[in-house]
């Protein structure tokens, strides 16, 4: 094993998806994998959710869709992030569909005269991208009218899913649907509409409509803060210990000696710090577990690097042991995100740097 790394279960993103496919019946499922889906290596896991009941790839960018179409995926591949000013031939020649968030997009697409097939992003309420209602009539004429362009459907994004009580939710659903009417009343087809992501595909079997976009699911974490639905995290990030040293009561340890310790006792150091993704502010709210013991991590984290109190060292905790610092073995990624003020998302699209990635299981069925 390398001194820091990933280690993504291939088996639990299997049982994920076929989890998720299961519970939308006869809705596609289309898995989400941008940003190199999450942190677990787009091109990897992309063909083990192929093979377990995924139908089609969401991304963000362009060169994320031309990637995973080049890496061998034949599903449909949309991507919903470009500017109407970027060059789209490359993309639009190996089949990546494109999502439309504005009119100048639209009309960016109508000008390249290149055959596409592209889906709507209409605005429900989330107000970051997506077209205007007062603009569905122009929009969807115009693309109507454009005998290149082939609309699949419409799209948004929920804002509020993660919290199942929230009213914004049914707001946006019936706005959604109103885009569909008004779409098919000015002679388009659109034939696969979406608007579930993780937490509303869970909570909202009601809003699948033909296709539903999951990406955090698939790596199986929780997208509702205190329900479980039989997920298993895919991901572990994991680092060895380098050394084991003791301390004296009344010394500190690591920039600025922010803690000190009252009783002797040893500490351990893994090399991973805020170049390899763990930031500054997980201080205090991190603990690492090492031969299934949590151990909390003390003072600054530093660029390469983070300490661990040991206590006494109970254990006989001794260098190459293995340090988790979330996933089986430690805290899970949801625990951590709790911790320290932010998201399991974002925990898993962490590790960076110097860390490393392997895959285990993943026999295709
Ligand atoms: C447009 C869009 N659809 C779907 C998703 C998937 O969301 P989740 O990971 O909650 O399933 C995302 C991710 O943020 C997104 O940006």
């Amino acid at each position: 094993m390398d001194l820091l790394s990933t280690r993504i279960d291939l088996d639990a993103i299997a049982h994920n998806t076929r989890l998720i496919k299961e519970r939308v019946g006869n809705a596609r499922l289309m898995a989400v994998v941008k940003a190199d889906a999450y942190g677990h290596g787009s091109v990897e896991v992309a063909s083990i959710m192929s093979a377990n009941g995924a139908d089609a790839f969401g991304v963000a960018t362009l060169a994320e869709a031309v990637a995973l179409r080049e890496s061998g995926v034949d599903k449909p591949i949309l991507a919903w992030i470009w500017s109407p000013e970027q060059d789209v031939t490359d993309a639009l020649a190996m089949n990546i569909e494109l999502g439309v968030p504005s009119l100048a997009h639209a009309r960016a697409l109508v000008e390249a005269a290149i055959p596409a097939k592209v889906c709507v992003k209409v605005e429900t309420g989330l107000h970051r991208s997506g077209v205007d209602e007062a603009q569905w009539d122009e929009i969807f004429s115009l693309l109507r009218d454009t005998q290149h362009l082939t609309v699949t459907g419409v799209f948004s994004h929920l804002a509020c899913a993660d919290d199942p009580s929230s009213p914004v939710t049914d707001r946006q659903a019936a706005v959604f649907e109103r885009a569909i009417a008004r779409a098919r009343d000015l002679g388009l087809e659109v034939p696969i509409n979406h608007l579930c992501n993780s937490p509303g595909t869970l909570t909202r079997p009601d809003l699948h409509h033909d296709q539903v976009r999951v990406g955090i699911a698939l790596y199986g974490l929780e997208p509702v803060a205190g329900r479980t639905h039989g997920l298993q995290p895919a991901m572990t990030w994991r680092g060895k210990v380098i050394v084991v040293k003791p301390i004296e009561a009344g010394e500190g340890t690591s920039y600025g000696l922010t803690w000190n310790t009252d009783v002797p006792g040893q500490l351990a150091v893994v090399p991973c710090g805020y170049a390899d993704g763990l930031p500054r502010s997980f201080q205090d709210h991190l603990k690492v577990g090492i031969g299934g013991k949590l151990y909390p991590q003390v003072g600054r984290v530093c660029m390469d690097q983070i300490v661990v109190w040991l206590g006494d060292n109970e254990f006989a905790v001794a260098p190459d042991d293995e340090a988790i610092i979330f996933g089986t073995g430690g805290m899970s990624a949801t625990e951590l995100a709790e911790a320290a003020g932010t998201i399991n998302y974002e925990i898993v699209c962490r590790p960076t740097g110097r860390t490393t990635r392997s895959y285990e299981g993943g026999v295709e069925l």
